[in-house]
This record gives structure tokens, C-alpha cells and sequence, in this order.
């Protein structure tokens, strides 16, 4: 059976991915939660930062996804900002509102894992246990990949996610979920599906990006080769805040970069991607793009025009 057969009628599916929310909150936290990292200026970063992200711009970003139905939702983290507990249950309410379990699958970013405290705590995986599937076996060390499995597609979502120390931005997946993902995308079950592959970081560098390499995923070249071998039919990410569409390196296999779903700045407003599949390919990328006059989301096409 081929991923359009199994795809469902007319072979046509369509994915929802958003990114990058970075909700703050700091009710609740204690002293001893900033004498780390935290304290390294980066709560005025985060109080600034919180000036432009938007958690009411999250909220309208939910329910727009919401309204389109999709088959499926993936979010490639930062879903917060300081990693603190209130924001994660802050976070997991707006979600619980808007997806079942079987709605949604989420992996972390590098804020998710911003200090070790949530880390050792396993705050994310405890508030997003939900959408964190393992529905096909794989032999991992840990949670992650996540492997969810629909009607044919199959995603497999690696976290990048590790604390590092102030002023570094970097993710690892390292060689265990490498192992893994190799795995996984060989799996019977996912053989003849459309498969995406989701993380947070970006697999290639950024060359206008100011200290690029200080948020780079260290072992980008290694995760390079093995989906270039393995070859999934969409990848996608997060992590810098604005839509870019590049290609695996070697292969024809679409590697798209979502914008923060949350931020209201003009110029760099608030976006979620809609990939439409059919016959087992990506057709179409639809930027949904958020408008502070209206104070809603309008679809647009890959290269920011308006659609009717
Ligand atoms: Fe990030």
C-alpha cells in the first residue's frame, strides 16, 4: 500500500505545525529558582522577550488550528520561556483545550529544557505526557522519539533539547534517539506512510544569523546523514522564528522552519505553517499569518501572499 492509498480518501492529508510560543509566567517561583542560569540577566531578557511573545496571540493561534481541523498538529517547542513550573501549567491547559491526546504531538525545545531543575523534574514530559506517543516500539534509552502513528502517516519527533549553560542556545539529539530514529523510520508500521520527521532545532546553520553557532544543534551533520539515508518525506523545525523553506541536503526532502506561533511584532508576526499532502508528497505550504487589526490569523502562501 502506498502513503496516498493509505492516506484516507483522494489521498490528501494536511498537518498543522507551530513553534517557538515562549510563555512566561512567573507566578509561583521561588528565590532559589534564579540562582542559576535564570539569574544571568535573563529574567529582564524573558520580561522583554514576554513584551513581544503573546500567550492571547497563542490562544488565537489554537483556535484557528483548531477551526481548520487537521489531521494531525505537531509543535517543536520552546513552548516556554524560563522552563518554571507555572508557565508549564499554564501551557498545558491552553493545549488541553484545544487537542485530545490523539490531536497533538509536541517535542521540547531548548527553553523547555532551560535550567536542570525542570529537566531532573521532567517538567515537560509530566505536563505533555499527552501528546508524547510511543506507538511504534523503539529501542531508546529514554522518552524520546516520540513516534506517533495516524492513518497513513507516521511522525517521529526528536527532542534537541538539553540545559546548557547562560548564553548558549545549542541542542544535542545525540547518538542513542539517532539509533532510535534510524529505527523507527524503518519500522513496518511506517513503511509505505507519509512520514515526517520533527524537532526543534534547525539542521542547517544560519549564515545571517548573528552567533549562529551558539544556538546551532551540535550533532547536525550526523542527523543530517541519517534522515538523508533513511529519507523521510517532510522534515520540520523551530527555534529561530521565521519561516524558511530548504531541502535535506542530497535528497529533494522538504525541510521547512515554522515562525514563533505567539509573537506580535511587525515585521515578524505570529505564524503557523498548514502542509497539505497528497499522493504521498507535499503540495503546499499555507503560512498562516497573524493581523493585529483583526486580530486573527489569515492564511497566505509560502512566499507571504495573501490568499483569497
Ligand atoms: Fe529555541
Amino acid at each position: 500500500m502506498t502513503a496516498s492509498q493509505a492516506a484516507g480518501q483522494g489521498g490528501e492529508l494536511c498537518f498543522a505545525h507551530f513553534s517557538d510560543t515562549h510563555v512566561l509566567s512567573l507566578e509561583g517561583a521561588r528565590a532559589r529558582e534564579f540562582l542559576n542560569k535564570r539569574a544571568t540577566g535573563a529574567v529582564n531578557l524573558a520580561l522583554n522577550r514576554s513584551r513581544q511573545y503573546r500567550v492571547e496571540v497563542f490562544e488565537r493561534l489554537l483556535a484557528a488550528i483548531r477551526a481548520l481541523a487537521p489531521d494531525h498538529s505537531v509543535c517543536t517547542g520552546d513552548l516556554v520561556n524560563l522552563a518554571l513550573a507555572a508557565e508549564f501549567d499554564r501551557v498545558r491547559a491552553l493545549l488541553r483545550e484545544h487537542f485530545v491526546a490523539g490531536a497533538l504531538t509536541v517535542v521540547p525545545g531548548n527553553h523547555d529544557a532551560y535550567e536542570r531543575d525542570a529537566t531532573s523534574a521532567g517538567r515537560f514530559e509530566a505536563a505533555f505526557g499527552d501528546y508524547l506517543p510511543r506507538d511504534v516500539d523503539v529501542a531508546s534509552g529514554g522518552r524520546y522519539p516520540v513516534v506517533r502513528l495516524g492513518t497513513g502517516w507516521g511522525v517521529v519527533g526528536l527532542s534537541s533539547a538539553v540545559p546548557t549553560p547562560a548564553f548558549l542556545a545549542t541542542g544535542t539529539i545525540g547518538e542513542d534517539q539517532q539509533q532510535a530514529a534510524r529505527q523507527a523510520l524503518a519500522a513496518p508500521e511506517l513503511v509505505g506512510r507519509f512520514r515526517m520527521v520533527m524537532l526543534h532545532h534547525p539542521l542547517l546553520p544560519d549564515p545571517t544569523r548573528p552567533f549562529d553557532h551558539l544556538r546551532r544543534l551540535t550533532d547536525a551533520e550526523a542527523v543530517v546523514d541519517l534522515l538523508a539515508a533513511a529519507g523521510p518525506d517532510l522534515v520540520v523545525h523551530g527555534h529561530n522564528h521565521v519561516f524558511v523553506r530548504n531541502r535535506l541536503p542530497g535528497t529533494d526532502v522538504p525541510l521547512i522552519q515554522v515562525a514563533s506561533g505567539s509573537r506580535r511584532k511587525s515585521g515578524y508576526m505570529a505564524e503557523f505553517n498548514v502542509y497539505r499532502i497528497r499522493d504521498g508528497r507535499l503540495r503546499s505550504i499555507e503560512r498562516h499569518i497573524y493581523d493585529e487589526a483583526t486580530d486573527a490569523f489569515h492564511p497566505h502562501d509560502e512566499w507571504g501572499r495573501r490568499l483569497p
